[in-house]
């Protein structure tokens, strides 16, 4: 089968890797989610051989997803896991996980779950690490992703950018600290939290 592509992948995977590297230095496993076209997991899992790759998506990216993991044939890349967010997690504790270019298209309740759940697969000190477009103070941060979000909800009405601030208020409850905000190329962000511990029922 023709391998899946995004351009997208291919421009920002070297900036993205540079954010990982401090994190996956000294191995361990990572989960990432919404893998999409598998071409960051391959480039990650090349570019940090010490690590455990394992990719995830929904069920219509998996065949996709499967056929660039089959075909690249990393030790280290494992057969994706089936992952909805608004499911059930692996029984599984990660030391990180990473997804790019994903809130913007979950939905409100999809991306709830995904940020108030994650802490299920994390080891206590591990990373969550989320790459993509924000919002800050209700407000875009330029015009081409107030351009891009109202592209979004046209293809979409339930997918757009999501506030950092509510974001921030999800995770914050569900036991993480954030630790940094990187500003990466075309406006995007990379935020990086630390899972410290499970919240008090
Ligand atoms: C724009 S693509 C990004 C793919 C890849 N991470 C990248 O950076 O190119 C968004 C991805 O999020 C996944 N996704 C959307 N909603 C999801 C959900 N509810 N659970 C898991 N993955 C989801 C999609 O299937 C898709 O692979």
């Amino acid at each position: 089968m023709k391998l899946p592509y995004a351009k997208a992948c291919e421009e920002n995977k070297q900036v993205i890797a540079e954010v990982l590297r401090p994190f996956l230095q000294a191995g361990g496993d990572v989960l990432e989610v919404g893998s999409g076209t598998g071409q960051h997991a391959v480039f990650f899992a090349e570019q940090f051989p010490q690590i455990y790759w394992q990719t995830s998506d929904r069920q219509d990216c998996i065949e996709g997803l499967s056929a660039r993991i089959g075909t690249v044939g990393l030790i280290n890349t494992p057969k994706p896991l089936l992952l909805h967010v608004d499911g059930s997690w692996p029984n599984y504790r990660y030391d990180l996980i990473f997804s790019s270019n994903t809130l913007h298209i979950m939905d409100k309740h999809s991306a709830e779950c995904f940020l108030s759940r994650c802490n299920q697969c994390l080891k206590p000190g591990g990373h969550l690490i989320v790459y993509g477009a924000f919002n800050y103070n209700q407000g875009y941060t330029s015009e081409s992703n107030r351009e891009f979000d109202q592209w979004l909800q046209k293809r979409d009405p339930s997918s757009y950018i999501k506030d950092f601030e509510w974001v921030e208020k999800i995770v914050n409850a569900a036991g993480f600290k954030l630790i940094d905000d990187i500003a990466m190329p075309a406006n995007n962000r990379s935020l990086v939290w630390q899972f410290e511990t499970l919240p008090k029922q």
